[in-house]
């Protein structure tokens, strides 16, 4: 909207306005000095650092740096715009704003939205009458009481039925003067071929959608049998863009910013599912996908989205693309599992609200979530299946722009896919400069430069000495070695020896691959003093510990997903268990 005042009266709304009773109205502030103190409502704190300098008119945040006079406070507090927060100050101040200077053209625009927001309202009001007042209603007050939802909650959703008829609110409507033009412009009714107009939503629950300021802009009807299309929406109109808005946000955002944290779900009913036993942090997309401007609706309300989508193809896929558009953003993200239900709805209505919120206090970072997807996918006990995981996590650890964090993601593969980092490193690598990652037998390894100092003085002992190497291929399986290199080293010299009894001289060249031979000669250099025993129990501590991780992750994993092979996945621990158990001895 384009409106336009005056400077002059600008500042005069400002000067009648003192910004320490307008900030004081959302934030407790003390004076320190000359300047007001209180915690910055714009990020989360414990410490003041959010300063009010009253002869100045302005604020300053220390910690994030936010900064305005009193207009800028309330648009960016409230998310409204320079000329809402102006007349908001206005009011305050009892000053009289004028008539806006509008060319006839924004203002028909204009009274024709007026008009739109007038008829939804009144729509919404129609259907929820519908439904609490009459018996034509009454199938679906019956189906929302089946569904467990509280008469509160259908008040506060403004829940509605829209009747059995083919023109019930075509007439109401039209008898109170209400413009054809609207009513097609918002879909509430259509018109045949033949020019017969008739009423959209017909014998289905209404679900009103709100915008940020709790007015009606459109409309979902479901309806209460197995029939198709279960939801009709209403499409975007100019006063509806479905990838701006968040359903419930008009009715969550306190929550939101109190708990600095937005819970995403997919569907109506999960909203008002969740908002009906006091979750009130919950906001859906509306049948699209999470958007750049859902993150905009949302910023500065919230510091971390947890995403609740169904636990099916499409909420996972959903899960995955708002992953992507949430990447490298300020928001800190998690994943919520449900273990059992397809959705918040049954979850929240089969476990109660503490069982969920146990859910969100346990969701997942999105590589976690990435991972343990791709991990159920695939076999990764062959080389196919590690490919296909790291083909599927490395496009989001690409994405990653900070060095530190991609690392440390890079790392977090080595342990569920039985790769060491430097594989790892190089099948990225791969990945980034040619997209793609090449199939290695593993059986091939290349140089590792490794961290393990037992393991690198083991190997060097059993090289030179076949008593050792006995050793170490009786006590230790071949996996136990961190360091992929050294497996096919042991393996081929033992096998060498086994053939030939010598486990040195010109044949090794042979049998090692030349990287393998490489790493060979290096440990040749190794002059060790450690206690074969010792290093043998180490590593194979080391391994045990190693293996224990990724078989409770991997069962966390499972029973998250619902997926009952996580008990084998806890047997298996037990038994790691007691083998540690044996070897710390
Ligand atoms: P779901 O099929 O998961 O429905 O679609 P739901 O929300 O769990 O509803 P109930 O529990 O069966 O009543 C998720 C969302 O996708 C959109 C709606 O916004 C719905 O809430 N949707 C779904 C449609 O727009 N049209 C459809 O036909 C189905
Ligand atoms: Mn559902």
């Amino acid at each position: 909207m384009s409106r336009y005042f005056e400077n002059e009266l600008i500042e005069q709304i400002k000067d009648a306005n003192d910004i320490v009773s307008v900030v004081s109205e959302h934030v407790a502030l003390k004076k320190k000095g000359k300047n007001y103190w209180g915690c910055c409502p714009f990020h989360n704190e414990k410490t003041p650092s959010f300063s009010v300098a009253p002869d100045k008119g302005f604020y300053y945040c220390f910690g994030c740096h936010a900064s305005g006079n009193a207009i800028k406070f309330l648009m960016e507090l409230e998310g409204i715009t320079f000329v809402e927060a102006l007349e908001r100050l206005a009011n305050r101040a009892n000053i009289p704003l004028p008539e806006a200077k509008l060319s006839p053209q924004v203002k028909a625009r204009e009274e024709r939205r007026k008009k739109l927001y007038e008829a939804c309202e009144l729509a919404a009001s129609f259907f929820h009458n519908c439904l609490v007042k009459t018996s034509i209603g009454k199938p679906g007050l019956d189906y929302l009481k089946q569904r467990g939802l509280t008469t509160e909650t259908i008040e506060k959703f403004k829940l509605g039925f829209a009747p059995d008829a083919w023109d019930r609110l075509y007439k109401s409507f039209t008898e109170r003067g209400i413009e054809e033009s609207i009513l097609l412009e918002l879909n509430l009714i259509r018109k045949n071929d033949k020019g017969q107009v008739y009423d959209f939503f017909r014998n289905r629950i209404m679900f009103p959608i709100m915008d940020g300021k709790g007015r009606v802009v459109a409309f979902g009807g479901r309806v209460m049998d197995d029939s198709t299309p279960k939801y009709l929406n209403s499409p975007e109109s100019q006063i509806f863009e479905k990838g701006k808005l968040l359903f419930a946000f008009d009715k969550a955002y306190k929550t939101i910013r109190e708990k600095k944290q937005a819970i995403l779900v997919e569907g109506y009913m999960d909203v008002i599912s969740a908002h009906n036993v006091g979750l009130t942090n919950v906001v859906a997309s509306l049948g699209t996908a999470y958007t750049r401007d859902h993150g905009h609706v949302l910023m500065r309300q919230a510091e971390e989205i947890i995403l609740a989508y169904d636990m099916d193809g499409a909420g996972r896929q959903a899960a995955t693309r708002a992953i992507e558009l949430l990447q490298n953003t300020d928001f800190k993200v998690r994943v919520l599992a449900m273990p059992d239900g397809k959705d918040p709805d049954d979850y929240i209505r089969n476990h109660g609200p503490v069982a969920f919120e146990r859910l969100v206090t346990d969701a997942v970072k999105p590589l976690d979530y990435l991972l343990s997807e791709s991990l159920i996918k695939h076999d990764t006990n062959i080389p196919e299946g590690k490919q296909a995981v790291l083909e599927e996590v490395f496009p989001f650890i690409g994405n990653i722009q900070n060095q530190t964090v991609r690392d440390d993601a890079l790392k977090a593969l080595a342990l569920p896919l039985w790769l060491d980092n430097s594989t790892i490193y190089r099948y990225f690598r791969n990945y980034t400069k040619r997209g793609n990652i090449e199939i290695v037998n593993e059986a091939v390894p290349t140089v590792n430069t490794t961290a393990n100092g037992d393991e690198d003085m083991l190997v060097a002992l059993a090289i030179n000495d076949s008593q050792v190497l006995e050793e170490v291929v009786k006590y230790l399986p071949l996996e136990d070695f961190q360091n992929i290199s050294y497996r096919g080293i042991i393996e081929k010299i033992y096998t060498l020896f086994t053939d030939t009894g010598n486990i040195q001289g010109e044949s090794i060249a042979e049998v090692l691959t030349p990287e393998e031979y490489e790493v060979y000669t290096r440990l040749m250099m190794f002059e060790v003093n450690e206690a074969v025993p010792v290093l043998i129990r180490k590593i194979r501590l080391h391994s045990l510990r190693e293996q224990y991780k990724a078989h409770s992750i991997m069962a966390d994993q499972l029973k998250r997903a619902g997926d009952s092979a996580f008990i084998s996945e806890l047997h298996k621990c037990q038994e790691i268990q007691s083998l540690i158990r044996e070897w710390s001895k």
